[in-house]
């Protein structure tokens, strides 16, 4: 996957030095007349892009900085994956390099992980968000997006070797499991044979940071700490009988 970011860096920048800025309502989708069949012309649905950075299957893109494209070694064992780009990842252009990575590190490295070793990517490619004066604040995809980005998702399952996926929060096991009913609390902790691989559901790290209360973010941190050490028996297991079919 590539992507242009030469051109995300521009538009980023001339979002913020004063070039004629979106509007809050160009922002958002124009709404059209209930029933009304015209489509937004900066979506193809059906678009089957050769690049993140051409990719206009749904309307994220406008908004966003660049896509980001998932990172981590082809042969890797595990794939971690995540909701959508944030703030940071959406400026930085890889995925998990925020507060919500940074927990997401300290989980790794708790349960005896390398990052460098797992595939690490996002249900959704571009940064959803809404603006709130001068921050922009994090909106969780819809459906819709969810789709469209599959059409990513399922090149990455396909194109490396890991059979064993922690799906990190509800977002990303709806995507994996392409189920749009999937619901994470039906599946905490639990392991899903879903076709040739098998699905760890955890909590999305930002929920472990952001929770109210301290001991909801303790139980959440731990329990990704433990989606993590039984995603690496799992994916043992699997190297096991490769080897001895
Ligand atoms: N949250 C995600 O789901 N993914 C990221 O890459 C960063 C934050």
């Amino acid at each position: 996957m590539q992507f242009n970011s030469r051109r995300c860096i521009l538009r980023r920048l001339a979002t913020f030095c004063g070039s004629p800025q979106p509007t809050m309502s160009e922002d958002k989708p124009k709404s059209r007349p209930r029933g009304s069949t015209q489509a937004d012309p900066d979506v193809e649905r059906d678009q089957q892009p050769a690049t993140l950075d051409e990719c206009r299957r749904c309307a994220l893109w406008r908004n966003a900085t660049q896509a980001v494209a998932g990172e981590g070694p082809k042969h890797a064992a595990i794939m971690l994956i995540g909701e959508q780009p944030g703030d940071a990842e959406d400026l930085q252009g890889r995925p998990f390099v925020g507060p919500a990575g940074a927990l997401l590190d300290k989980a790794l490295e708790e349960a005896g992980l390398e990052r460098k070793k797992v595939y690490v990517t996002n249900a959704v490619k571009h940064f959803k968000w809404t603006p709130r004066g001068k921050r922009r604040m994090h909106k969780t995809p819809g459906q819709r997006e969810i789709e469209a980005c599959g059409y990513w998702l399922e090149q990455e399952l396909r194109s490396t070797a890991a059979l064993v996926i922690v799906a990190l929060g509800a977002t990303a096991l709806k995507a994996v499991l392409d189920d749009p009913h999937a619901r994470l609390q039906d599946t905490l902790g639990q392991t899903i044979e879903h076709g040739e691989r098998t699905v760890v559901a955890t909590y999305h790290p930002s929920f472990a940071l952001r929770a109210l209360d301290a001991s909801t973010r303790q139980r959440a941190y731990d329990a990704i700490v433990s989606a993590l050490q039984d995603a690496d028996k799992l994916s043992r297991k699997h190297k096991r009988s490769k080897l001895m079919p």
